[in-house]
């Protein structure tokens, strides 16, 4: 078990996480800008955004089960880590439209429609758009239950996330499997959840938990 860290840092860890969380972003462009990204260097930036959207969707998926199996509580660190996803998704989104298709709105639009892997794409980042408009405590508060209902998109977008990623490059190879699995590992935990919960007779949970309150 993780020595727990004491409350009265709980806040200033989740602000930590958001800062490091942008670091890849900010040294991506800040070697692209400096000519030192290999080969073309937007494809590089582009690849390196949706790649770290992709792994903060999976930590975010990783924390029920890091709580539940290995006692890991990192529960008021899952908010942080699907609001980096959402705003890498945005930036990866927002280099293609700008930096790739130099804003040519019907180009843009003819992809969207006749590229699967976009079509694919952009279904999981338009899924994410009221996750993260709803990320507060008072939506939590206002939406209940459906709150909870709305945030299981999370598994769709993650799922598409994957798929996009896979469809996207023309040999599927290791990098693409790894993600495919980590996904599938992830979701086919949620329905046996239950199961195991069950055994450990926990409480249901609450929307909001008591250790997301102050974050
Ligand atoms: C949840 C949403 C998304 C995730 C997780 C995601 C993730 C990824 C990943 C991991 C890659 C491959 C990186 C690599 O090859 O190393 C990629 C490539 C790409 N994505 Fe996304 N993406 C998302 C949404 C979008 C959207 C909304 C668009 C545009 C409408 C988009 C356009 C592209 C393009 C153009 C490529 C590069 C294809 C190429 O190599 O030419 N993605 N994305």
């Amino acid at each position: 078990m993780l020595p727990a860290l004491p409350r009265k840092y709980h806040a200033a860890s989740i602000w930590l996480l958001y800062a490091a969380g942008f670091v890849p972003a900010a040294y991506g462009f800040w070697l692209g800008a400096t000519g030192r990204l290999p080969g073309n260097p937007v494809k590089e930036f582009e690849h390196l955004l949706g790649l770290w959207a992709l792994r903060f969707l999976v930590a975010t998926l990783a924390i029920t089960p890091l709580r539940d199996l290995l006692g890991i509580n990192w529960i008021r660190y899952r908010r942080a880590l699907g609001l980096l996803a959402f705003w890498y998704v945005l930036m990866h989104f927002l280099t293609y439209m700008v930096l790739d298709q130099y804003l040519n709105f019907s180009a843009i639009l003819v992809d969207i429609v006749r590229r699967p892997f976009i079509t694919i794409g952009m279904g999981a980042f338009v899924m994410l758009i009221p996750l993260a408009l709803t990320s507060n405590n008072w939506s939590i508060r206002r939406l209940g239950p459906r709150w909870v209902k709305l945030h299981k998109l999370v598994y769709i977008i993650a799922a598409a996330g994957a798929l996009h990623f896979a469809m996207s490059v023309k040999v599927v190879g290791l990098e693409p499997w790894t993600y495919i699995a980590l996904v599938a590992v992830l979701l086919a935990y949620r329905p046996i959840r239950p199961m195991l919960r069950g055994r450990k007779r926990r409480p249901p949970e609450p929307a909001l938990r008591e250790s997301e309150r102050s974050a």
